[in-house]
């Protein structure tokens, strides 16, 4: 092809910063650009001070910089309609549609669509009543799962164990709306119990290219105890994803949810994340979300050989079906360096050192997710700040690499989890 590609990936943490080093080292790239990105995209693209969500200003440079890709990392952009507004400036974009988000914006949508497409899901129902929510749950006992059908930030989920807490639940939801609108609409489903996996699909409406598969540590604490967050850590590829499980979901849920997406007149084009609970009979869905995960974005690219970049035109013009990609036979472990407080309240500004050494040692990549640079130094600026990547012959070997950098690196106000991956290699070395 003649002169390189000009790209803009949305958003500004550790996801972009492991697409924006992906990217980086294609042959294919003239320039890279992040909006508004962080310290480390800074160190191998050009940041620019717009938010994500301000769509008007992102398409404008875009148009200005003849950006010949837009990569959007989070939801909310997606969501609120940037792919609609780039397609209206002729501008490929590899995400949904506004109309398409709605797989990971509205909780009932995915459940009708799966009903629909025959998707195996859990069984459910949905309720703009309080007083017919609770009806519903004494008749179908605990443990039982309230979802907000709207967007959360991530916290409208709750598995109730016991019919009190699931009263509890609807009560916040629906009569104190404590999450305002997205809470309007409940959907109460069935639990469903099992390892839980996380895979990827790149899309172009018709086709799904496999990205790979890994598993999330949500909750705060070692041994999954405290409250849920964005993601303490993850590993890829988990034990317990085989794979003939892999090729079931591609086949059994990704592939129809996008013929479904086809045959409603809204495909789907970009990151496709499916969260599955692995059960006796095989994966079931637990939600669609239309971004790549994070902390799973920066623990699978590393496994990563081949370029990407080819792969993600591909989805923007519907030529994925020749597009491929080729990952190592090895493993991978993120650990996510945190605020201590988090993900309640917690303080910013305090130095972080040893980052340049820690990301010298063998299979280590470092990702910036809520830092600042202030005077040639690194500081903390968000609750998740930093996400320490290995690779390895084996999860073993990641994950001690993974913490070997995690002690290298100096952080008076950070804290981990200092059990990712310990489950998953329990398990491998105890059932082989
Ligand atoms: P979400 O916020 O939609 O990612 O859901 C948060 C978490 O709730 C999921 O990762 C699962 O661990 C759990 N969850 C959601 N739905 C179910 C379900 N039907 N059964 C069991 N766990 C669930
Ligand atoms: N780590 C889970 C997510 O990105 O939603």
């Amino acid at each position: 092809m003649g002169a390189g590609m000009k790209i803009l990936i949305i958003g500004g943490g550790g996801r972009e910063h492991a697409l924006a080093s992906a990217i980086a080292r294609s042959p294919l790239l003239e320039k890279l650009y992040v909006a508004p990105g962080n310290p480390g995209t800074a160190s191998i693209a050009t940041n620019i001070p717009l938010r994500a969500t301000d769509i008007a200003c992102i398409v404008s440079f875009a148009i200005e910089h003849q950006v010949d890709l837009v990569i959007p990392g989070p939801e909310a952009p997606l969501v609120a309609g940037i792919a609609d507004a780039c397609a209206r400036a002729g501008i490929a974009c590899c995400g949904p549609s506004a109309a398409a988000a709605q797989l990971e914006g509205s909780k009932r949508f995915t459940k009708e669509l799966a009903d629909a497409a025959n998707i195996p899901t859990a069984a459910w129902d949905v309720f703009d009543d309080a007083d017919a929510a609770h009806d519903y749950i004494e008749e179908m006992g605990a443990p039982i799962v309230i979802k907000a059908d709207g967007l959360a930030a991530g916290k409208g989920v709750v598995v109730a164990l016991t019919l009190e807490e699931a009263h509890a639940a609807i009560t916040a939801i629906m009569e104190d709306k404590i999450h305002g609108a997205a809470g309007a609409q409940v959907v109460i489903e069935e639990c469903l119990e099992g390892e839980e996996i996380s895979l990827f699909a790149l899309c172009d409406g018709l086709d799904a290219l496999y990205l790979g598969v890994a598993a999330d540590h949500k909750r705060v604490g070692d041994g999954d105890t405290g409250p849920n967050t964005g993601g303490m850590g993850a590993i890829s590829p988990p034990p317990w994803a085989t794979p003939a499980i892999i090729a079931d979901t591609m086949a059994r849920i990704i592939r129809p949810a996008l013929a479904e997406m086809v045959a409603r007149g809204t495909p789907f084009r970009g990151f496709l994340f499916a969260g599955l609970m692995l059960e006796p009979d095989g994966p079931k869905l637990i939600e669609f979300n239309v971004r790549f995960g994070d902390p799973e974005c920066e623990t699978i690219l590393p496994l990563l050989n081949s370029d990407l970049l080819p792969a993600l035109r591909a989805a923007t013009n519907g030529t994925l079906a020749t597009a491929s990609l080729t990952w190592q036979n090895a493993a991978s472990a993120t650990v996510v360096l945190c605020s201590r407080g988090y993900p309640g309240a917690y303080a910013t500004g305090g130095e972080i050192y040893g980052l340049e050494e820690a990301a010298r040692l063998p299979g280590v990549s470092i990702f910036h997710a809520g830092t600042m640079a202030d005077q040639g130094g690194i500081l903390a600026n968000g609750g998740r700040v930093l996400a320490i990547n290995a690779t390895g012959v084996g999860l073993p070997q990641a994950v001690a690499r993974a913490y070997a950098a995690v002690d290298t690196i100096e952080w008076s106000d950070g804290f981990c989890r200092r059990d990712i991956g310990k489950r998953a290699i329990f398990l491998s070395e105890n059932l082989s």
